[in-house]
């Protein structure tokens, strides 16, 4: 199933809520879940510049908390002509709780990537390499 208009309009329309005063970069996303529902977030910056939050993580912590378990792909959206991936611990934390999703990057005006989670994080450090 491709990613659908409205996953991009959802990740877009949450790109207007970031907090971004720091780095002016304004992020969306949104995750879409395996029973269908949209989970949106926005990057959240802080004075302190390190404990700022990246829009995909903020969604995959309001989605988890939701209860949501069970996830499809997420969508990226980001001002800027180039493809805005996910950061590396973004990529893991996807992984952690998502598993191999799809990751489609947006701009304002068109879709600019899609890359399996995998792709982007190859040789993942993951639980199973934990159960001795
Ligand atoms: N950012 C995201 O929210 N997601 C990304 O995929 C890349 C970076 C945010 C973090 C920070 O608020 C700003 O963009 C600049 O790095």
């Amino acid at each position: 199933m491709a990613a659908s208009d409205a996953l991009v309009d959802a990740a877009r329309a949450a790109r207007a809520h970031a907090r971004a005063s720091y780095s002016t970069f304004r992020v969306g996303a949104a995750l879409q879940c395996a029973d269908g529902a949209i989970v949106t977030g926005c990057n959240i910056e802080n004075a302190t510049y390190g404990l700022t939050m990246c829009a995909e993580r903020v969604a995959l912590f309001k989605a988890l908390s939701d209860g949501h378990d069970r996830f499809v792909r997420i969508v990226v959206v980001a001002d800027t002509a180039a493809p805005t991936p996910p950061c590396g611990p973004c990529r893991q934390l996807l992984w952690e709780y998502c598993g191999d999703i799809e990751v489609v990057m947006a701009n304002l005006e068109r879709e600019t990537a899609r890359h399996q989670l995998a792709e982007l994080l190859p040789m993942p450090f993951d639980r199973r390499l934990l159960k001795g």
